[in-house]
Parts: C-alpha cells; structure tokens; sequence
C-alpha cells in the first residue's frame, strides 16, 4: 500500500561491459540514495546491449554480474524491484508499438545513434536506430516519475517524454510524463585519456576506471590521466579539462566541492593529487568490490533475486501493455 504513495523511479544499466566509475557516479549511486524516498523499479536492460554484437557466453555473465553490482552498491531486492529486462516481454512489446508512432527522423537525430554508428560502420542495424523507443517503453510502462541518469542520456529520455505525451494527446493520458534526475557533481564523467570524450564501457581500457579494478590498477590508471602543464588544482572544464574531471571525480567521492579541492590542493603538484583521487576511488570502491565478490560466489541468490524481480516487474509492465492495448484497439482477448 505503501509504495502506491511513493513516487515511482525507473532507470536500467546496459551489461555490455565492465561498469565505470562514471555508471557509478553517474546512476548507481543516486538509484542507492533514491530508494527510501521512492518506489525504485531498476534494471539489467540486455536487450539494448544486443545493438552491437556480444559474445553470448560474455553477455550471460555479465548480466549477473550487474545484478550482483546492483546489490554490492546498497540497493535492497526488498526495497527496490531489481530485474533482467529479457524476462519481462512487455518491454519489447511496448516498444513495437511505439515504434509505430516514432517518426525515423527523430531517431536519426540522436547523438547515440551516430556515434555507434560512426564506430560500428558495419553493423548499422535498425535496433541501433530504434535503441531510445526501447528505452522509452522501459520507462512508459513503470509510469516512471522520475529517472535517475547522466548527462549522456538526457536526449533519449527527452524522446521518451514526447512519445508520451504525443500518445496521451492522440488516446487521452495513458503514461506519465518522466523526468530526468541528474547529479549535481558527476553528471558527466570523461574519458582520463581524452577528457573532451564522456568515460565509456566500450572505450581502451586505460581510458576508464571500473568499478571492480583493484586497487594497484586504479593507483595506475590516474597516475597516467592526462593532465596539464600548469601544476595548479583549478576547475576549469574549458581550458583545463583533464584536472577538472579528476576534480569532479575527487568531489563526487568525498563530498568536497571544486572551492574546497581547490583549496585542499594548494601549492601541490598533480602527483600527490592523482593518488588523493586514487585513494578516495579505492576508499569507496573496495567495500563494493567485496560484497560483490561475496554475491557471485551465491548464484542461486542472484537468479532468484532475478526472478522475484520480474514477476514484480512484469505485474505493474504487463499492466500498462494491457491499457495500451485497447487503447490503440489491438483486438480484445479474454484467456
Ligand atoms: P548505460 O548503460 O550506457 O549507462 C548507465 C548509466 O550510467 C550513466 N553513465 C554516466 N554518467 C556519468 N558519466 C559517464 N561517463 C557515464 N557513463 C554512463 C548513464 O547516463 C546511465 O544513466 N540507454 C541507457 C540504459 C537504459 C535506460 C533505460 C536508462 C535503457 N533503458 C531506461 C534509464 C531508463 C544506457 O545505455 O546507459
């Protein structure tokens, strides 16, 4: 009864790779604060990760190991719905349906869309394309309030609110209208090798830090960020966006706002603050990494997290598919 009152949040993870920092700057940790607040639906989408080509033995894995991450940064399975989207079909039912009221121009605007397919000349597929009405769908079929994401995913959630309310305008209100909800600090963590390019799962590994390195790698991969030559601690994205990143990595870490890392690291050179945001990455990061060892040694756990998930999910998804259904007049069943 309670949760009925909640607001509800949706947001899913891609398992195409291993998550970074910036998933866990960027999402993971916001969904762990929401959850108290909210009714918190979150989700392992594995049918987005189909859009470039994965090695089936590597994606099952994977699939897993993100639901073990899920748990390993706080989230509840009581608290939250936690599931595999593969297991809820409506997703990808929905998502036809919408399809049919997604104009193609649309969708070949997105960033995303060019960028994969810029990197994946050969394998241009129409999943590619109609990656964001897949995306929306999740969202849509939750009646999501709010969804908590980075900045890189800002266009695809504006795409799901127009679909929504172009089809409330055509059937009257079906879906709520969602938000995004963006972190403060962190909302875009870059590249540490080429700081103009947002950190990413599917980039050289030097470029990115996972949330499962140890400790020794992380100490590395900051040592060798790129930086500057002006040996000085100051935020300034434009004309020094190496430093700033780390700063913006340092803060979301510890709390710290850019004044007081400024101030913090007065005087030092970048050495001694690359292994401050080394030791406050570790710092956080280590307490994860074992409970998340601890909950892939449970597999038995996982796949019935999994399963409880779905069946939750797909109560409420299987819910709004119906609505829609008669909605758009798909011919009426009655089993
Ligand atoms: P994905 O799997 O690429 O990333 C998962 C979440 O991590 C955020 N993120 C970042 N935040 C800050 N800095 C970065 N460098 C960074 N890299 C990733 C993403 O913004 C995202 O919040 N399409 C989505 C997955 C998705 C989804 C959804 C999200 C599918 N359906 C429904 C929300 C709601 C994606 O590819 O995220």
């Amino acid at each position: 009864m309670e949760t009925q009152q909640k607001k509800t949040i949706f947001s899913g993870i891609q398992p195409s790779g291993t998550l970074t920092i910036g998933n866990y700057i960027g999402a993971l940790r916001n969904w762990k604060l929401l959850e108290d607040e909210y009714h918190c639906i979150y989700c392992v989408v594995d049918e987005h990760a189909l859009t470039v080509r994965q090695d089936p033995a590597k994606l099952r894995r994977r699939c897993a190991e993100v639901m073990a991450l899920f748990m390993a940064v706080g989230l509840s399975p009581e608290k939250s719905v936690l599931f595999c989207q593969s297991h809820v079909p409506a997703h990808a039912e929905l998502s036809w349906i919408l399809n049919c009221y997604t104009y193609i121009g649309e969708l070949q605007r997105m960033t995303q869309f060019k960028d994969k397919a810029a990197k994946h000349e050969n394998n241009i597929n129409a999943g590619l394309l109609t990656y964001p009405v897949l995306m929306a769908a999740d969202i849509l079929l939750y009646q999501a309030d709010l969804v908590p994401i980075g900045a890189d995913q800002k266009q695809h959630l504006e795409l799901s609110r127009n679909l929504a309310i172009r089809f409330n305008n055509l059937y009257s209100d079906t879906f709520v209208v969602p938000d995004g909800y963006f972190p403060k600090v962190g909302a875009r963590v870059m590249s540490l090798q080429e700081p103009s390019r947002k950190m990413s799962k599917s980039d050289p590994e030097d470029t990115y830090i996972a949330i499962l390195d140890e400790p020794d790698v992380i100490a590395r991969k900051f040592r060798r960020a790129v930086t500057d030559s002006e040996a000085c601690v100051r935020f300034d994205p434009e004309n020094k966006p190496g430093v700033s990143n780390l700063m913006s990595i340092y803060g979301a870490m510890t709390g710290e706002t850019m004044e007081q890392i400024e101030a913090h690291f007065a005087g030092q050179g970048y050495g001694a603050f690359k292994s401050a945001v080394a030791d406050a990455c570790i710092a956080v990061l280590e307490p994860v990494q074992s409970e998340h060892k601890r909950l892939m040694a449970d597999k038995a756990y996982l796949e019935q997290v999994m399963r409880e998930g779905a069946e939750r999910a797909a109560a409420i998804a299987n819910r709004t598919l119906r609505k829609v259904h008669k909605k758009v007049g798909l011919a009426p069943y009655t089993l």
